[in-house]
């Protein structure tokens, strides 16, 4: 059965020295008081080679927020899906919503990366999800569709590596969450769409992941949904303690 996971992104929060601090206390509360489920933190690169070190990785795995599109070469300022796995990273979210908005991250694109994230051994966190306008126009489920071509081009073998995080873009950063039967609803569309493709029991082995606006106090009814496996947390993900608080929704 599928993997109950609890992911953080830290975006460009945290310099070295403050991550490396935080990543330690998560480290030790979670030493104490086991999780019931995965935790992954995903850091900015610079934090990964130091962070890697610091953590039981039998409890928290590390990954990146992003990987370049090309294998290597004269890319100035780009990390490659190889250079993230060589810190020790073991994942890489892929698709966010602001690498979409901000640095124009097509459909094409997020494939190439995500077939690079596969050929080095790392697990995408890939994302996909709808802006407010599109969610009003109730066009949600297409947008969504129209995402996961990305990973959809895989082998079976291969999208079973994949761990996917519907993130509302209208609820990231905002305060304003989707309900947790909004949630329901989407996550139960995108893995009947998984079925469609890949049949049932790949679509039954697929995590599926909420984002935006998560937090200790709305985790775990979010969570009790029964196609919600989870989330990408991130706000939250920046206090040990709200992190944590979220983690215990599986408890
Ligand atoms: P948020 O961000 O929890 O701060 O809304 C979630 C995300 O963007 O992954």
């Amino acid at each position: 059965m599928r993997r109950k996971i609890v992911a953080g992104n830290w975006k460009m929060n945290k310099n070295l020295q403050e991550g490396i601090a935080l990543a330690k206390e998560l480290n030790e509360m979670l030493a104490i008081d086991k999780p019931n489920c995965g935790v992954v933190i995903c850091t900015p690169f610079i934090h990964l080679a130091s962070v890697t070190p610091v953590v039981d990785n039998a409890i928290i795995g590390v990954g990146a927020e992003n990987c370049a599109d090309k294998v290597s070469g004269a890319y100035t300022g780009e990390v490659s899906a190889e250079m993230v796995a060589s810190t020790g990273a073991q994942y890489v979210i892929l698709g966010h919503s602001e690498r979409r908005a901000y640095y124009h991250e097509t459909v094409e694109i997020l494939a190439e990366k995500v077939k690079l994230a596969l050929a080095n051994g790392l697990r995408p966190i890939f994302c996909i999800g709808e802006v407010l306008e599109e969610r009003e126009a109730g066009k949600q489920n297409e947008v969504v569709e129209a995402q996961l071509a990305s990973v959809f081009n895989l082998s079976a073998e291969d999208f079973g590596k994949i761990i996917l995080a519907y993130e509302p873009v209208w609820a990231i950063g905002t305060g304003k969450t989707a309900t947790p039967e909004q949630a329901q609803e989407i996550h139960a569309h995108i893995r009947s769409l998984i079925a469609g493709k890949y049949g049932k029991e790949v679509a039954d082995n697929t995590s599926i992941l909420y984002g935006g606006s998560c937090k200790p106090s709305n985790a775990k009814e979010l969570f009790a949904k029964p196609d919600v496996d989870g989330g990408l947390i991130g706000g939250a993900a920046l206090k040990a303690a709200d992190f944590k608080g979220i983690i215990d929704a599986f408890k």
